[in-house]
């Protein structure tokens, strides 16, 4: 197999980059390989922010961004099996602390975001789906029923744990897209999935709302204290990460 990354030159530069509107390309100093910078940038400067400074507050358009990026996020037919549990009442962000292993950065951030999962993917929430589909794109909903009958074969068929797996994984991807913006806006954050679900569904009331608490988000910005952000990445070389075929 060849290695996908070749040593950047010149000319590569004009080629790759027809979007006038990305900053230069630029190739990073250990690999030789051509990147958009700023990208790389800032998701070197991001780190699981362990210690958040709550002096600071984070403004309401950033918060409401990274929402909107998550919002945005790619999932399996589009169906957003997910709601973003934003948890504003202090009182209930020390609670969660106990049942997240003591791990304090769960209360002490700027806001606290728990991806939780709909425990009630059925037909219902799929013809919902189908529905905002054709109202939104002006469609005959008749016409969406082969889309709508193959989502629920594919879904009706799993087991009830099945369906679960599959909005987790849709739960991640909404994860990493708004780890990405966050880290855009120079956003601190931080993905936790080190907490005991049950005890969180209950301290939230999720259950109540056929919901699942399964990954969370800690934003804000991160401390001078805080020696993690001191720590070089630990990453594969991307030459043993990446395979071209
Ligand atoms: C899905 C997910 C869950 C994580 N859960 C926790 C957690 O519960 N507690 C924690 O301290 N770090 C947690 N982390 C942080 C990772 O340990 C961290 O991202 C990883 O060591 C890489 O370091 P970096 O993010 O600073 O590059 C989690 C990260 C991800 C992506």
């Amino acid at each position: 197999m060849d290695s996908p990354c070749k040593g950047g030159k010149a000319t590569d530069v004009a080629i790759q980059h027809n979007n006038p509107s990305y900053p230069p390309l630029a190739s990073i100093p250990t690999g030789g390989i051509l990147v958009h910078m700023s990208i790389i940038e800032n998701l070197k400067w991001r780190y699981a922010t362990q210690q958040f400074d709550t002096s600071k507050s984070m403004s309401e358009a950033d918060l409401n961004t990274i929402l909107e990026a998550g919002n945005l996020a790619a999932t399996a037919y589009g169906l957003q099996p997910f709601t973003f549990v934003v948890v504003n009442d202090e009182t209930k962000k020390q609670t969660l602390v106990e049942p997240a292993y003591g791990q304090t950065h769960f209360a002490h951030n700027s806001a606290l975001i728990v991806i939780a999962i709909r425990t009630d993917l059925d037909e219902a929430h799929i013809t919902e789906y189908i529905e905002r589909m054709a109202k939104t794109r002006g469609l005959d909903v008749a016409m969406l029923d082969g889309f709508k009958n193959m989502m629920i074969g594919d879904l009706m068929n799993r087991t009830p744990e099945g369906r679960m797996a599959f909005a987790q994984q849709q739960a991640y991807i909404a994860l990493g897209t708004m780890m990405a913006a966050a880290s855009e806006l120079h956003i601190d954050n931080h993905a936790m999935s080190g907490f005991n679900p049950d005890a969180f569904n209950e301290i939230l009331g999720l259950k109540a709302h056929n919901l699942h608490a399964t990954v969370c988000l800690a934003l804000g910005y991160r401390s001078a204290d805080d020696a993690w952000q001191n720590y070089a990445k630990v990453r594969k070389d991307i030459k043993d990460i990446v395979v071209t075929i």
